[in-house]
């Protein structure tokens, strides 16, 4: 037992936060390991999407997530209210990115009525990175709740939630995170929100409202059993129930392993990876007639405003043969359809010399 890099299981959850301090940019006590991604986009909207006659709206973007949407739109329905008239996207430009100032512009047309603004911090499809401070702020400034989600974001850039101010964030840990496929996944809530008061010494706290259950309970009090709901401090105190060991496990081992490093120099690797890796696909296209080039490559090519992933926007038609040519070389590539591609070179395991690699299979497969 001794050996064993596992905490006891009732302190599972807060050894993940504590090893996520890094990887998202907030002291652990404002960090939860809990559910699934959907489920805490939920519980957050629960607490933080409090529309009222005059603010009602959701800003979102023209294409997130499908489960975001879904997400969104039953809270807004949950409320009684038309998304037609509630949920406000944002539309991308000719070439699928969004500009920050179209972002505040939107926040500007809509700034009364809205209640909150859910955006990703890198949108899955185009691998845009979104400016999180400068959007936080300007949303906050008008009053409006910020949340994001960063499923595509953790553990691929630096992020910096507390200092950011940002109200919530949820991500899960299946993706750049590695903790396999369904596993907990996390959520900041910032310290503003999780305060806890005894006022007057009473036994009853007050506290930010929520969806809660015993494992949102104060640790040392949550097996007296009692009805009186004295949440832990932190995001610790939005859990709802108890949690995974197993899942929790594999979480843990994951970040572990971003433990013996830093997000800041896994992002300044990746910033080269990812740069080759467009390097190479230029190559390929320069090699090609330039009236019919295979692919465009959809994701800013600044790389501030995009993590290590790089969307192959395909020419119309290839998508199925080129995916399972690369099935059959033993490159697993994510393929959305019905044309793109999402190449994501990951510092934390891929090599320049897998990313020279993958560029001769996918050569190949083009007939080059
Ligand atoms: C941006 C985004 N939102 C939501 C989800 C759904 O996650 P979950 O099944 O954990 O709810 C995903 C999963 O890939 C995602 O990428």
């Amino acid at each position: 037992m001794d050996q064993s890099p596992l905490v006891q299981w009732q302190d599972m959850a807060e050894d993940c936060a504590n090893k996520s301090a890094d990887l998202v940019g907030a002291s652990p006590s404002e960090i939860v390991y809990m559910s699934t991604l959907t489920v805490n986009l939920h519980m957050m909207m629960a607490s933080f999407y409090k529309p009222d006659s005059k603010r009602h709206k959701v800003i979102l973007e023209w294409k997130p997530f499908p489960s975001d949407h879904y997400a969104i739109e039953s809270q807004i329905v949950w409320h009684g209210l038309n998304p037609e008239e509630s949920m406000i996207k944002i539309e991308p430009d000719d070439n699928y990115l969004i500009p920050t100032e179209k972002v505040l512009a939107t926040i500007d047309a809509h700034a009364d009525s809205t209640a909150l603004i859910l955006l990703p911090g890198i949108q899955y499809w185009s691998g845009q990175l979104f400016d999180i401070p400068r959007i936080t702020a300007y949303a906050k400034e008008r009053g409006i709740v910020v949340g994001w989600d960063l499923a595509h974001a953790a553990g691929n850039v630096e992020l910096k939630l507390h200092d950011w101010d940002v109200d919530f964030a949820c991500w899960c840990t299946y993706k750049y995170i590695n903790a396999g496929p369904g596993a907990t996944a996390g959520a900041f809530v910032h310290e503003r929100y999780g305060k806890v008061d005894f006022v007057d010494n009473s036994e009853s706290p007050t506290y930010r409202p929520r969806l809660s259950g015993w494992y949102g309970g104060d640790k040392r009090v949550r097996f007296n059993m009692a009805n009186t709901f004295v949440p832990t401090p932190g995001a610790a105190g939005y859990q709802v129930s108890n949690p995974s060991a197993l899942d929790l496990a594999s979480v843990a081992a994951a970040l572990s392993i971003f433990n013996k490093t830093s997000m800041r120099d896994l992002r300044s690797k990746a910033l080269v990876l990812t740069a080759y890796a467009e390097h190479l696909l230029d190559q390929i296209n320069a090699e090609t007639d330039a009236a019919k080039p295979f692919f465009k490559i959809i994701t800013p090519r600044d790389p501030a405003q995009r993590g290590t992933q790089l969307s192959v926007l395909l020419r119309e038609g290839l998508l199925d043969d080129i995916a399972q040519a690369l099935e059959q070389n033993g490159v697993m590539c994510d393929k959305r359809k019905p044309d793109v591609l999402r190449v994501a070179p990951v510092p934390l395991y891929s090599r320049f010399e897998d990313v020279w690699k993958f560029m001769q299979i996918l050569r190949g497969a083009l007939g080059l």
